[in-house]
């Protein structure tokens, strides 16, 4: 798990690497100051002799000096080495997003997914941060001072040897019990995410239903959830400090009180008494940090996992079977005895799909909401992956084509399209980035949507805000229409795109696309049938099933759901 994250380390290997170093060279001069110590009381206080006290005060001065020197160069680089390390990861795991299909990322939840992109890697980089610190510095400083305390008296440093296995202990069950609690918090972390993005996505209709209220209610519910959570989980963590503490200060008292009977029996020197507890402060201190590095291990281990778990996820639609030389050469659509369930299971939203549409052809598919007609043209790009059958396009199944391929002859414009933040032409630049403005107004002249662009102050470069919150929904479904059509696709496929749009400009548009792009398979779902009622072919869908193809008046005649939805739209018009 850490060994896959590590590798993420990268052009940051070496400010982490030298930042060890430095620690380990800070660590050198800190540990002497003690040792430096008892040669002043011994030496100089103890015999009087002013110019020892200043010579060894003045090494003592510059050791601490340039103990400070390095413990600063070492921390800026530390920070530097995680800071990267985190912008790593992140790239990591947005790339690793990108490639995700529907299907995986509603597994996650996107309120999950940005929880684990920043929440998730600050802790795995400030637990990186003190890794190349504190986890050379403290078992250095550990070893070293142990060793310099033998030597000054061995019997006395039997006293704090007593104390590590306690300590030892006590981490292993703090260890234990903090683990699973910091992975609960995390999931109350994503509920409380998920809930921000719903909400700031949909505010406008929580402001039109008046739901501030609710929604708050709710937002402090998820927030109240996440601060049971973390004190559950901190309340573990704080029994570490002062059990620490305990264990420090029994230390010293012990020391004190046998050290000072060996003082006053003249078999040690207040000088090595005086740099044992140096010393002694020294190894509980290192010890005190282990333990505090362990603790943000636990925390960023709940991290880490989640981590690699977005890194480790298998797209579940990818181009392992495909040949990448291998382009659509035509826009026919077939579907064989296709079956299809959101979630993999045997529970299907639609059920023995099978049809033919040409090259060319112009289809429309009718059919009550939730009839699962989005669902059905979903597949054809390969948005999900059937479960049971087949679906071949331009005569080929349509995983033995790239995704890129693939997707770059079937354009879809979705019933929840959105656009970008940005000026309405690179919008539409989408379609193909290299579109000339001649190509651009083209494309927008068969939408539709040329007129009301040129109306705006700014024309083609109008500002859009997030999601293309400044154009009404007709507009904003014509440029999704202009920004597909940029894609020049062999395969168009309109979901409900011209629902918001008045019915004249939906013939214009379907008008645009007949006789300005011969040879395009257009698929058009809608729920007007005058929208449908000039195509070569129309599929009725009903509750997952196809009830009936055929044309406007084969469907009138032997039809009963296309004859009653059509005299049903028809009775407005008489
Ligand atoms: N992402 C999804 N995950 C799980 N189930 C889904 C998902 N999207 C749709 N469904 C289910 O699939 C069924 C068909 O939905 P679909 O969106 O295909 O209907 P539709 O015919 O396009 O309806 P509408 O006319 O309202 O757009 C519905 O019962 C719906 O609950
Ligand atoms: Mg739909």
């Amino acid at each position: 798990m850490i060994k896959k994250l590590a590798s993420s380390v990268g052009e940051y290997k070496r400010p982490s690497a030298l930042a060890a170093l430095f620690v380990a060279i800070e660590v050198a001069l800190e540990v002497a100051i003690p040792y430096l110590m008892s040669f002043i009381v011994d030496e100089g206080i103890s015999k009087n002799n002013i110019r020892n006290v200043i010579i060894f005060g003045c090494v003592m001065i510059a050791c601490a000096a340039l103990s400070l020197f390095f413990g600063v160069l070492s921390a800026r680089l530390a920070a530097k080495g995680s800071a990267g390390f985190a912008k790593n990861i992140r790239a990591r795991v947005f790339g690793k997003v990108q490639d995700f299909s529907f299907y995986n990322v509603d597994k996650f939840s996107t309120g999950s997914l940005i929880t684990r992109l920043t929440t998730d890697v600050n802790f795995v980089q400030f637990a990186y941060m003190l890794v190349i610190r504190v986890a050379v510095r403290a078992p250095l400083m550990l070893t070293v001072s142990i060793i310099m305390a033998f030597t000054l008296n061995a019997k006395l440093a039997v006293i704090f040897v007593a104390a590590i296995p306690i300590l030892a202990i006590a981490m292993i069950i703090l260890i234990k019990f903090g683990f699973p609690l910091f992975e609960k918090m995390f999931k109350k972390f994503d509920e409380m995410n998920s809930k921000v993005q719903e909400n700031l996505i949909a505010i406008r209709v929580v402001k039109s239903f008046v739901r501030e209220n609710h929604e708050t209610e709710e937002f402090r519910k998820a927030s109240a959830a996440v601060q049971r959570a973390q004190l559950k989980a901190e309340k573990v963590v704080v029994f570490g400090l002062p059990l620490f503490m305990f264990c420090i200060y029994a230390c010293l008292l012990a020391i004190l009180w046998f050290g000072g009977n060996l003082v006053i029996s003249r078999t040690m020197t207040e000088g090595q008494l005086s740099s044992f507890i140096g010393y002694v402060q020294q190894i509980l201190m290192s010890l005190m940090l282990i333990g505090m590095i362990l603790i943000n291990l636990v925390i960023s281990k709940a991290s880490i996992k989640r981590i690699v778990e977005v890194l480790d996820e298998a797209p579940d639609i990818s181009d392992e079977h495909a040949d990448p030389s291998l382009k659509v050469a035509e826009g026919s659509v077939e579907f064989k005895d296709v079956c299809f369930s959101y979630n993999k299971s045997d529970n299907y939203v639609l059920n023995d799909i099978n049809f033919k549409i040409n090259a060319g052809e112009t289809v429309g598919i009718i059919g009550g909401t939730g009839s699962a007609k989005t669902s059905l043209v979903q597949l054809i790009p390969r948005l999900y992956d059937v479960q049971k059958g087949e679906i071949l396009v331009g005569g080929k199944p349509v995983d033995k084509y790239t995704l890129r391929n693939l997707r770059d002859a079937v354009a879809v414009v979705l019933q929840k399209n959105v656009l970008f933040s940005g000026t309405i032409k690179e919008n539409l630049k989408w379609g193909d980035e290299n579109a000339s403005d001649e190509e651009i107004a083209e494309a927008c002249r068969i939408a539709q949507a040329d007129a009301f662009i040129r109306s705006f102050p700014d024309g083609y470069d109008t500002y859009l805000g997030q999601g293309g919150v400044n154009v009404s929904g007709g507009q904003k479904q014509r440029l999704c229409i202009a920004r597909a059509l940029l894609k020049r696709p062999k395969i168009m496929i309109l979901d409900d795109s011209t629902s918001a749009v008045d019915t004249a400009t939906d013939a214009k548009i379907r008008e645009g696309l007949r006789t300005k792009l011969k040879g395009m398979t257009v698929i058009i779902i809608a729920q007007r049938i005058n929208t449908v009622k000039e195509a070569d072919k129309i599929i009725v869908m009903n509750d997952g099933r196809i009830d009936a193809i055929g044309r406007h008046e084969e469907l009138l005649a032997t039809n009963t759901i296309y004859r009653e939805v059509y005299e049903s739209q028809q009775k407005g018009v008489e």
